[in-house]
């Protein structure tokens, strides 16, 4: 499938993306030249979505060692660790930004022989390497999740899980993008996903895009617009997947979670194999990410709630692997017991 936007492009020392905080009003794209920038517009959710932070992460130690010029490899994989380290430390639970940045020092470590120039050739290689794969991770997704949506279907969507989190398909919405592609005719719910409205900026602008028959909701009305609008499926995207299947999504996923087992309709994730961690043993220890307080008391520099109030602000939450009926991966759709099933991925 071609894709209709790029989310993340290098070239020449130079990272330009999408600044995903100024749609849907525009679409305009923030060149990068500084990892240290990069670090803030991860930060900012200039740049958001588990896998396209795993890929921006590699294209950041491209870029922070590209003028890296002295031939001396100690002092290369230095200054290599402090932009890792510098990256690391901006979004905790997306598990793809740690997948590529070790992969990448994987890379390095190997390299170690080599000239600085050919280093800095063989990580830029690696890093599009990760990008071309995110892209062909998302076909398959695509293609797997395609087969579970009938004509007629009604599927709710949370957050945004599209081309813009991803190299340019994305993993929910790929699903329905390739459905589309198929002549399926169906409807999608969007939340809007509050504070950050992810679903109502990003989601909504992807789905118009495609054609696919949108309907925003805000997160309160899930439960109701289940019931009054026959939505029969549920499909989302992931963080993070611990061994035992439970998964890291968007805050608020867990309701839907926990609303779609009382209406008896399925819930499915859809995620690539690099947004597992089978070092977890279950959900329990994965990293959950609190961001700060204003997000919640403002919308659009306006105050929405008195500046004093105490704020719990959490990014994420986890749902227990019991709730989800099955996770879409390149590898097909991986049911329960999922101890098998997991063992597709490997
Ligand atoms: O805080 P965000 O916008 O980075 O959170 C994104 C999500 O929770 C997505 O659902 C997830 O990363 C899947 S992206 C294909």
């Amino acid at each position: 499938m071609k894709v209709k936007f790029k989310p993340i492009d290098y070239k020449n020392g130079k990272l330009r993306i999408i600044d995903q905080t100024a749609l849907p009003q525009k679409l305009q794209y923030i060149d990068i030249t500084d990892y240290r920038r990069l670090g803030t517009a991860i930060r900012n959710m200039e740049l958001r979505g588990a896998p396209l932070l795993g890929i921006a992460g590699a294209y950041g130690l491209v870029l922070g060692t590209c003028d890296f010029n002295e031939e001396n490899f100690d002092k290369f994989y230095m200054l290599f660790q402090n932009i890792k380290d510098h990256l690391a430390a901006t979004r905790p639970t997306a598990v793809n930004l740690f997948y590529t940045l070790n992969r990448m020092e994987k890379v390095v470590l190997e390299s170690n022989e080599k000239s600085i120039g050919t280093v800095k050739k063989i990580l830029k290689t690696e890093a599009d390497k990760i990008y071309k794969e995110d892209l062909e991770l998302s076909e398959k997704i695509g293609i797997h999740g395609s087969k579970l949506i009938k004509n007629n279907d009604v599927i709710l969507t949370h957050c945004n899980a599209g081309g813009l989190a991803t190299s340019g398909l994305g993993t929910a919405l790929a699903v329905l993008f390739t459905s589309k592609a198929q002549n399926k005719k169906f409807r999608v719910f969007a939340t809007e996903t509050r504070p950050l409205l992810q679903g109502a900026r990003l989601t909504t602008w992807e789905l118009l895009k495609y054609n696919i028959d949108a309907t925003l909701i805000c997160d309160s009305m899930a439960a109701y617009a289940i019931k009054k609008k026959s939505i029969n499926k549920i499909i989302v995207g992931a963080d993070r997947i611990a061994r035992n299947g439970d998964t890291a999504n968007k805050i608020g996923t867990y309701n839907l979670a926990i609303l779609a087992k009382f209406h008896k309709i399925p819930f499915y994730i859809a995620a690539p194999s690099t947004t597992f961690d089978f070092s977890l043993k279950n959900g329990e220890s994965i990293p959950i990410e609190e961001r700060k307080k204003e997000e919640l008391i403002s919308c659009n520099g306006h105050a929405t709630a008195p500046p004093k109030v105490n704020v719990f602000n959490p990014a994420f939450d986890v749902v227990p692997n019991n709730l989800i009926t099955g996770i879409i991966t390149e590898a097909g759709i991986l049911l329960h017991p999922f101890s098998k099933s997991f063992k597709k991925l490997s």
